[in-house]
């Protein structure tokens, strides 16, 4: 994944931006303060290795100035932090606790208990080995972090619907130990280990309004409500908003599902925010126009949930995406590169910021958890 990242090599605009920032970036209340004001916090994923590339420090400007709190976007994954069954490697998340020290920005663990993105060795894990793994893996990373790291995705993504099991849960090793208790047995150990941590349950593809949409929520808050039953010591859901322009949406009538989840007792994060210019035609300045137009709908219909008490973006500037970094490694070739963010390749404030700026000028105030 690192070496993914490592390995392309992104245009020279960038490294020349970088060199001039643009003076007006001083003068504007950044999102991060627009956001405070109103009781959010406001931030993005962030990947330390792109501190290493040509435009590492206009990279980390744009972060310290716009941003409050920091996702790790690979940092604590499993295949970061465990490559092999006897090796743990602290070096990206402790250069990650740096870059925050520095900067002074809170920061969202992501993630402890995923059954995908997984190292070979873990898949390859018995049932009983993994359940192991699983509260080892918890108790040695929080103890580590804990006094630093205020909130945590402790288990991301557990609905499937295409593994067709009960449930709609996604499959993988620590399903396969546990059953569904691996996810309630995560939060537990999360709070035994660590109390007062913010813990966040991490769920991808709930926005859209169409079957795919439908399925992803309501199995969403089926797994909620049987958690809750248990007992489980959950504190927020997190909700990813990967928006794609390929799909219908109705963003009214999933602001009114967002609303109907808080009212369980829940915060809710919108947690890894972007959307997907691959269905847009038209030039980039199109493009933008359209992109701003979903962040723009987007927002103001979600945001008028009070119980929303962070947004974060899944990174900041177009080419530091992941669906940049995927696009370039599909169609090495292509001219037409996404631009799904609020910054360009020049570390350029697109129309896309503008209209997250004003969601949050408009938004209502609210009482926002601060991360620490
Ligand atoms: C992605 C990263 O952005 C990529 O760099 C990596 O190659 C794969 O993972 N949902 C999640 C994130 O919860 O962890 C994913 O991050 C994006 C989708």
């Amino acid at each position: 994944m690192e070496a993914t990242r490592r390995a392309v090599l992104v245009g020279g605009a960038a490294a020349i931006a970088a060199a001039a920032l643009p003076a007006r970036a001083q003068s504007i209340t950044s999102l991060g303060a627009k956001a405070a004001a109103k009781g959010l916090t406001f931030g993005a994923s962030f990947s330390v290795a792109e501190l290493d590339q040509s435009y590492g420090p206009a990279y980390g400007a744009m972060y310290a100035r716009e941003a409050r709190v920091l996702t790790s976007e690979l940092e604590f994954k499993m295949g970061v932090l465990r490559p092999t069954a006897d090796a743990i490697d602290f070096a990206p998340a402790d250069r990650l606790m740096a870059f925050a020290d520095t900067h002074r920005l809170g920061l969202r663990g992501h993630t402890l208990i995923w059954n995908d993105y997984l190292p070979d060795w873990i898949h390859a894990l018995g049932p009983r080995e993994a359940e192991d793994l699983l509260e080892a893996h918890i108790v040695t990373v929080l103890e580590r972090y804990k006094d630093r790291v205020g909130s945590w995705d402790v288990v991301n993504e557990p609905i499937g619907p295409w593994d067709r099991l009960p449930g709609n849960l996604r499959k993988g090793p620590f399903l396969t130990a546990l059953g569904e208790d691996y996810i309630a047995r995560s939060f537990e150990i999360a709070r035994r280990t660590a109390p007062g941590l913010e813990l966040v349950l991490n769920e991808a593809q709930t926005e859209s309004d169409d079957e795919n949409g439908a399925t992803f929520r309501s199995s969403l808050f089926g797994l909620v409500q049987r958690l809750q039953d248990k007992g489980a010591p959950i504190d927020a859901i997190g909700l990813q908003c990967h928006i794609d322009s390929a799909r219908p949406y109705d963003f009214a009538k999933f602001a009114a599902w967002v609303q109907s989840l808080a009212d369980l007792g829940f915060r809710i994060l919108l947690t890894e925010l972007d959307v997907n210019d691959r269905a847009l035609p038209g030039d980039a300045a199109e493009r933008d126009a359209a992109v701003a137009k979903i962040y723009r709908g987007f927002l103001s219909e979600v945001l008028q949930v009070k119980a929303v008490s962070t947004l974060t973006l899944w990174q900041m500037a177009d080419h530091t995406s992941w669906l940049y970094y995927d696009a370039v490694q599909k169609t090495p070739r292509a001219l037409r590169r996404p631009r799904p963010l609020i910054y360009d390749s020049g570390f350029r404030r697109k129309r896309a910021w503008d209209a997250v700026a004003e969601a949050l000028d408009a938004m209502p105030a609210r009482d926002g958890a601060k991360i620490r």
